[in-house]
């Protein structure tokens, strides 16, 4: 059956175009048409600022992330998996729609914008105020330990061997959780661990999670949301240096 495989072939070529992840050939990201996007939305597809911020600092109230200094290949892969059904946003119900509503290319310009903006410690979530949002603060020093050391009794992997120190991301594959948004965190990491988010590779994000308590996912997230992204010194190698 020939023309079966060929298809099988032509589909799955397709998909792996669409996957994101810039195909090799593809032109890099136009920062300042990313810009136009953020601020004024493009087609039907509103301006990204409404909700994640003007600076792409994300919202506790709507529970969107920060998308500012996040790493580019990060950001693309999660627009492919929107656009694709692979990932669904059961938060607001946007981002699926979002996604499509825009071309490659402008996912492209897009992340280039956001990835590029400065790190930025003002505009994080204020914790003693995350009870107006029904969750709760949780203990800084544990969610620490954990990311750090994981729980081996628990099967809990350190978090930092992938997530690198205080979460600031090992791109292209590893997200920046470091100063990322408190409610944002939470969510995930229950999405995660209930497999309602399913577009980890490998499963590795489900893996960590199913074995989380809600209280380690406070206490992580509180951890993270206030971790800054450090710097680790030539002379200073060993993570304990770079984190505190
Ligand atoms: C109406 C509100 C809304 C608008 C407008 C919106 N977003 Fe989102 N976005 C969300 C929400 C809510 C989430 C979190 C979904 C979830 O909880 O899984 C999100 C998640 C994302 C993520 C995933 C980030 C991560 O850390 O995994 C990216 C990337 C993103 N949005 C980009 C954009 C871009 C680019 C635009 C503009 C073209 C945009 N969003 C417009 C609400 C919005
Ligand atoms: C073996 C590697 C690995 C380990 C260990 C790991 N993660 Fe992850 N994590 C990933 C990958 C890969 C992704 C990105 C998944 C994707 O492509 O959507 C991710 C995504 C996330 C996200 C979502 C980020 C966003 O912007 O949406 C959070 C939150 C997170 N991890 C928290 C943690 C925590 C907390 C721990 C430790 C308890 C941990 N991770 C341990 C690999 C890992």
């Amino acid at each position: 059956m020939p023309h079966l495989r060929l298809l099988l072939l032509a589909v799955v070529g397709a998909a792996l175009s669409t996957t994101g992840l810039a195909g090799e050939a593809a032109p890099p990201g136009n920062p300042s048409h990313g810009q136009r996007i953020f601020m004024n939305g493009i087609n039907r597809v509103p301006a990204c600022h409404n909700c994640h911020g003007k600076d792409a600092m994300g919202d506790d109230a709507l529970g969107t992330p920060r998308l500012a200094g996040q790493a580019e290949a990060y950001i693309l892969k999660q627009l492919g998996d929107f656009a694709a059904n692979r990932r669904e946003d059961k938060t607001m119900f946007v981002m699926n729609s979002n996604a499509r509503g825009m071309r490659e290319q402008d996912w492209r310009d897009v992340a280039a914008y956001v990835s590029g903006l400065e790190y930025r410690r003002v505009g994080l979530s204020k914790l003693e105020k995350v009870k107006e949002y029904g969750e709760t603060m949780g203990l800084r020093q544990r969610g620490r330990q954990l990311f750090l050391h994981g729980d081996p009794a628990r099967e809990i992997p350190p978090c930092y061997t992938c997530h690198g120190y205080n979460g600031r991301g090992l791109p292209p594959a590893y997200p920046m959780t470091g100063g990322q948004r408190f409610v944002y965190l939470v969510n995930q990491l229950h999405k995660w661990r209930a497999g309602s988010r399913r577009n980890d590779p490998e499963g590795v994000m489900r893996r960590v999670a199913k074995n989380l308590t809600h209280q380690d996912i406070r206490d992580v997230a509180t951890f993270l949301t206030s971790a800054p992204r450090g710097r680790c010194e030539e002379s200073c190698r060993q993570f304990l240096c770079c984190v505190w």
